[in-house]
């Protein structure tokens, strides 16, 4: 006690080292992440039989995560080029921005023939979404407006807010179909202000797992095109909506084919599995060449600050499964196997559903496509279903069809059932 009187009084620097300085007293604490959140949530319940349905990861029918073949074959011929490890360029891997752009747009497309596209290879569909905000947010004169369907996924408003753009919202799912709003998105987008930004979801809508028709998506052009929009393809899931990747990249074709001349993210978390490898692409599709040069020119200005330069595994692994045909025959083929184990847990969970009792109809479970279900539960719905059965899912009702098996999906019927009574 006298001692430590003496150092407070003999020497005030050491007692100023003494006292815990506090720089972040005003930092208030945030909420969980409303996706990754329920992950976390999910790992601290010791039920035996908890299901995490939270986030969009595939599982196989034995619940684990599940490690492509083409993927595992990939990365043993990378191993043995002992390659190196030097920095890629700002931009990525040049074989693989161009294996990714022509995956989005087709091989022969005019677009990548006359080298109007530029594309950057990104940190996933995420890291993509943001150098796409960040881009509009610096060049793009017309308008701050992004127009996002409404729902749409969680991370997309926190992206181009944090980017400096101002989130709109146009109408896209009717609960009392639980399906789309295909009147009420025309009647919106009729009325966007011309050079406005809209952020379509390419194929296997996340959450609502609901996407236009073919038809549909002509009529969305049109009007598109009328209001002189800018569009931004948020594409994470090719194949995972249909199992075949020209037909999930249908609207993207479609609409660049019209002459919208689009930004586009892509993703490979998801149809190759790389989801903590970080695999994305970020394309601009512009006028001519010239343009896109000056465009590239921007966007390694952009990111150069951000990361430097992306990681080089991922995109080594992808590159090589795109570009080995055997290993593109093999990745094609799992695709289609992962997409079409959910499409059979969807049947499943609705004969589960109905063998538990219940009367509902559940006939949008089957219709919806991609990775996840909007149930059209409720908030204390999901809240029980969560207290009372350990089953995770975000609050909006969402889950994710992947995560569930043929071992579980009659426990996740009688869950449903009993909280749907
Ligand atoms: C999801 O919606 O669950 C996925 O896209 C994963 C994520 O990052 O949110």
């Amino acid at each position: 006690m006298f001692e430590y009187k003496w150092l407070f009084k003999t020497s005030p620097i050491t007692a100023l080292y003494m006292v815990k300085i506090s720089w972040w007293g005003g930092v208030q604490m945030g909420p969980p992440d409303p996706i990754l959140g329920v992950t976390e949530a999910f790992k601290r319940d010791t039920n035996p039989k908890k299901m995490n349905l939270g986030v969009g990861a595939y599982r196989d029918d034995k619940g684990k995560p599940f490690v492509l073949s083409c993927v595992r074959k990939a990365e043993a011929l990378i191993a043995a080029k002992q390659l190196d490890k030097e920095y890629l360029p700002i931009g990525g891997l040049g074989d693989f921005t161009k294996a990714c752009a022509q995956l989005a747009l087709g091989a022969n497309n005019e677009v990548l023939s006359s080298g109007r596209n530029i594309t950057v290879q990104t940190i996933s569909g995420t890291g993509s979404l943001r150098i796409g905000a960040n881009f509009l947010s610096r060049f793009h004169g017309g308008s701050r407006d992004v127009y996002l369907p409404k729902p749409s996924w969680g991370n997309h408003t926190p992206i181009f807010r944090d980017a400096g753009m101002q989130l709109k919202a146009y109408r896209y799912y009717d609960p009392s179909t639980c399906g789309f709003d295909f009147r009420g998105a025309l009647e919106d987008i009729s009325k966007i202000p011309e050079q406005s930004v809209i952020l379509l979801h390419a194929c296997a809508h996340n959450p609502t797992g609901v996407d236009p028709k073919q038809e549909q998506w002509k009529e969305i052009s049109d009007i598109v095109k009328k209001r002189n929009l800018l569009v931004f393809f948020d594409m994470a899931y090719q194949g995972f909506a249909s199992g075949d990747i020209d037909r999930d990249a249908w609207a993207v074709r479609y609409f660049i084919e019209q002459g919208h001349n689009i930004l586009l993210s892509q993703s490979f978390a998801k149809n190759m599995g790389l989801y903590g490898e970080r695999v994305g692409g970020f394309t601009v599709v512009c006028k001519d060449i010239e343009e896109s040069k000056r465009v590239e020119s921007q966007l390694k200005i952009l990111i150069r600050p951000i990361y430097s330069n992306p990681p080089m595994n991922g995109a080594r692994i992808a590159t090589t499964i795109l570009n080995t045909p055997e290993l593109r025959l093999l990745w094609l083929e799992e695709v289609h196997g992962m997409a079409n184990r959910i499409i059979k847990m969807r049947e499943q969970l609705v004969a589960g559903l109905k063998k538990s009792g219940s009367s509902h109809n559940w006939q949008h479970v089957i219709d919806q496509i991609g990775m996840f279900c909007f149930t059209g539960l409720k908030p204390e719905q999901v809240e029980r279903l969560t207290k009372e059965f350990s089953v995770y899912m975000t609050k909006d009702g969402r889950i994710s069809m992947a995560g569930i098996s043929s071992g579980n999906v009659g426990y996740l019927a009688e869950g449903i059932h009993a909280v749907t009574k």
